[in-house]
């Protein structure tokens, strides 16, 4: 089902969220097969451990392709429900189609900024797998995250941890800047960035003082597909993630460049490790939950 359920729909969009539907959605979309089942070891390693259980309300934060959503979908059951957000209707539109599907009726996609979104706190579990590190004023995203929780409900939300952790994300930065000068202070954004919630005491500092109780950090390590085949993912690299933001922000004198980036690039992914479905790297995650205090 389509339809929107739960809170009303936000209006008058941040330059962020602008960001986000802009630039970012053509080049998500481009990568969808890198990007949902790389993530998708994160958030595998910890399903079966999550607090939700049938007849559940479960609320999806920056769902994203809302993959995760539908998945809490299948443990709430019928009796329960999901209510996937994202600012993009561009992303959400592929979770309603999967919804239309599987026709199961518990799952409902809805557009909107979790900063400013009006929620009721009727919801059992709150969940966000790599969302929170881009919401721009994080403590209040999260204050509002907890505000759409019942008296004692779960939240968990999956951040990367360091940059180091993350070569599949951080090893192409580092070759391009061999190249091209850092984005400046002024340049566009998508928020913090993914790397703004790796350190655990500055997360655990955020999260108490957006009234969280009983904070817990699990690492997950996985090695994430980058692409295909090199060119693949010299390609993604050069799209999006700190190297893309790079290339981007560098314009013309990044396609000047060009040539010499992508040996550099392919010349070290191509040492990397090759699986059946191409290259991977490796990637480290934080698994961080909370409690809604009673
Ligand atoms: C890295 S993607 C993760 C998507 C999805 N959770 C996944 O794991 O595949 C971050 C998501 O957060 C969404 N997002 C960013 N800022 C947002 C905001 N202020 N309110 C709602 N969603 C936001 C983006 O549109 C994007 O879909």
């Amino acid at each position: 089902m389509s339809e929107n359920k739960g809170p009303t729909e936000t209006t008058g969009d941040t330059e962020f969220v602008e960001f986000w539907n802009e630039i970012l959605v053509p080049k998500f979309i481009k990568f969808k097969h890198i990007l949902v089942d790389g993530l998708t070891h994160h958030s595998d390693a910890i399903f079966p451990t999550l607090k939700v259980k049938k007849g559940d309300n479960v609320l999806d934060v920056g769902c994203g392709f809302g993959d995760t959503a539908l998945k809490l979908a299948d443990l709430v059951g019928p009796s329960g429900r999901v209510l996937g957000i994202d600012c993009c209707d561009a992303f959400l539109d592929y979770g309603r189609k999967e919804e239309r599907k599987k026709n199961q009726g518990n799952a409902y996609f809805l557009r909107g900024d979790v900063i400013s979104m009006p929620f009721e706190g009727d919801n059992d579990f709150v969940f966000s797998r790599f969302g929170t590190m881009f919401f721009p004023n994080p403590v209040a995203a999260l204050k509002n995250m907890r505000t759409a929780l019942k008296p004692g409900g779960t939240m968990t939300h999956i951040v990367w941890r360091t940059p180091e952790d993350n070569p599949w994300l951080y090893m192409a930065k580092e070759i391009v800047l061999g190249f091209l000068p850092p984005p400046g202070e002024d340049a566009r954004t998508c928020g913090p960035g993914p790397f703004s919630m790796a350190d655990k005491e500055l997360v655990t500092a955020m999260m108490t003082a957006a009234g969280y109780e009983n904070i817990s950090f699990k690492r997950v390590d996985a090695p994430v597909l980058v692409g295909k085949t090199v060119k693949d993912a010299i390609d993604f690299q050069l799209t999006l993630g700190p190297a893309g933001e790079v290339f981007r922000e560098a314009g013309v004198q990044a396609e000047e460049k060009r040539v010499e980036i992508e040996a550099a690039l392919g010349k070290a992914i191509g040492e990397q490790k090759k699986e059946r479905d191409g290259i991977v790297m490796a990637s480290s995650s934080w698994v961080i939950s909370a409690t809604n205090p009673t």
